[in-house]
């Protein structure tokens, strides 16, 4: 949890959550009113507002938007961890889930697109937090599917995107799963939403065509 304890500054005190940047609405769309205004601006750097639970700041720099909280660990005092707007913080990464769907190859083309890459997961507390956020995102009690950068479809062995070694990392296989090798050869995240009685243990093996949703990872940026 980040600690804004020792920063705020006095005069303004509105309560405010990590997650949502939605409230800065109003003032980043004066921002951007701005930013119009004056063409191409390639920085422009916000102070906002400070939370009872640390301070927050809005960048806007290469026409993304950012989200920023203050940096925590020791060697970067006084710096901020960003997240483009809309994406999701956790420990060094930011997490993208994706409202549309498409073949894996397609996500993480996507991924890649945006800088980024389908989602590896490399820690029980990485897996248990996209298991909240995706009980969180699909309410469907239908079971709904996310990619992650896990296939096999290559040479018959299991590969992270990042070339991450298989073998060395956590795996969260749903009890039976993988199964069906021989078709089923990317890996999906499957939940059925806040009543979904699974552990967290969610992977599943699936067509590599399926059509499903995808969840993108990047570092986050220091500034
Ligand atoms: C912003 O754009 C410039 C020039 O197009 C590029 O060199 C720079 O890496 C970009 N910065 C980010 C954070 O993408
Ligand atoms: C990735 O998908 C999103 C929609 O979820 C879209 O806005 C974006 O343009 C796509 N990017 C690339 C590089 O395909
Ligand atoms: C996931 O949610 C549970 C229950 O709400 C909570 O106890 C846990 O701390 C959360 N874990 C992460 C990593 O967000």
């Amino acid at each position: 949890m980040m600690n804004g304890q020792g920063r705020v500054s006095p005069g303004s005190a509105a309560p405010a959550e990590e997650r949502s940047c939605s409230w800065l609405n109003i003032w980043v769309f004066l921002i951007f009113a701005l930013a119009i205004k004056a063409a191409f601006v390639i920085i422009c750097l916000v102070a906002l507002l400070d939370g009872s639970s640390g301070h927050f700041k809005i960048l806007l720099r290469n026409s993304t938007e950012w989200c920023c909280v203050p940096s925590s660990s020791a060697e970067k005092l006084d710096g901020w961890m960003c997240c483009p707007k809309g994406w999701r913080r956790f420990q060094g990464s930011c997490y993208f889930l994706s409202t549309d769907t498409m073949s894996w190859a397609e996500s993480a083309q996507n991924c890649t697109g945006m800088g980024s890459q389908l989602v590896v997961i490399t820690s029980k507390a990485e897996q248990a937090f996209l298991f909240n956020l995706t009980k969180e995102k699909a309410t469907s009690t239908y079971e709904t599917k996310y990619y992650i950068g896990l296939a096999a479809y290559k040479n018959g062995k299991w590969q992270w995107v990042d070339q991450t070694p298989y073998e060395s990392t956590a795996t969260f296989w749903k009890p039976g799963e993988p199964n069906l090798l021989f078709a089923e050869k990317c890996a999906a995240i499957h939940v059925k939403g806040n009543t979904d009685p699974n552990t967290y243990s969610n992977w599943n093996n699936v067509l590599c065509i399926t059509s499903c949703y995808r969840i993108c990872e990047q570092a986050v940026q220091l500034l």
